[in-house]
């Protein structure tokens, strides 16, 4: 499974990549304005430092607008990745950019048929949201479970890229399930890291190695 980082802030994206395991960046609107770099300045930072697809949102409502806006995200870098919203204009957006051969991420995705649709118009990755899902007591997971065997189904190219993460046992469904991607905050990708026994094991081994003959 592919592991993204879901963020804009340079410096966790930086740390994640020097971990060695980071295959991809997603951002939008809401994590772009946490950060002070203008916007297209920063996502060309993050292009440098990250080769795999960084998802950028277009903010357009019109399936013109946003492609004009997607064609500009696009010259940022070959690996930016247009996120459109899976609305009726979205999806002529989608169709429209994944014919020119530009990188399209399906975001807000809600239901199973919204990710069918994305599918037959092309998209690269779709976006379902389980955290919002479980927010209002529906099991997000179920979402992607549906999407992933609808996708094997048909032979579906598009890839699932399972979004709204909050916790690490989001990722091991995902894992579980086959998502293609999990798109991870930085702070949970640290809680997949971490294991109290780990360090109480490691306190342990340090503690015998005083008494070790080091000769
Ligand atoms: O990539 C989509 C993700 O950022 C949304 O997460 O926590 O705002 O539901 P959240």
């Amino acid at each position: 499974m592919k592991l993204f980082i879901d963020t804009a802030n340079l410096d966790e994206i930086k740390e994640a990549a020097s971990m060695g395991i980071l295959d991809g960046v997603t951002t939008n609107p809401t994590l772009l304005s946490r950060e002070k770099m203008p916007f297209k300045q920063l996502l060309a930072e993050i292009c440098k430092v990250v080769s795999g697809p960084v998802s950028a949102e277009v903010v357009a409502l019109d399936a013109e607008g946003m492609v004009k806006e997607g064609e500009d995200l696009a010259t940022i870098a070959d690996n930016i990745t247009v996120k459109i919203p899976i609305t009726l204009e979205g999806l002529k957006a989608i169709k429209t950019l994944s014919d020119k051969g530009i990188m399209t991420n399906a975001t807000l995705c809600f239901t199973s048929m919204q990710a069918l649709l994305v599918a037959k118009a092309g998209a690269t990755f779709v976006s379902p949201f389980v955290g919002r899902l479980d927010d209002i007591s529906h099991y997000g997971m179920d979402l992607i479970q549906q999407i992933v065997t609808i996708y094997e189904n048909y032979g579906f190219e598009t890839e699932v890229l399972v979004a709204s993460i909050r916790n690490p046992l989001h990722v091991v469904d995902s894992a579980l399930i086959g998502a293609d991607v999990a798109t991870v905050p930085f702070k949970v990708i640290n809680n997949l890291i971490k294991h109290p026994q780990t360090d109480l094991g490691l306190k342990s081994f340090l503690k015998d190695w005083e008494k070790v003959n080091k000769g």
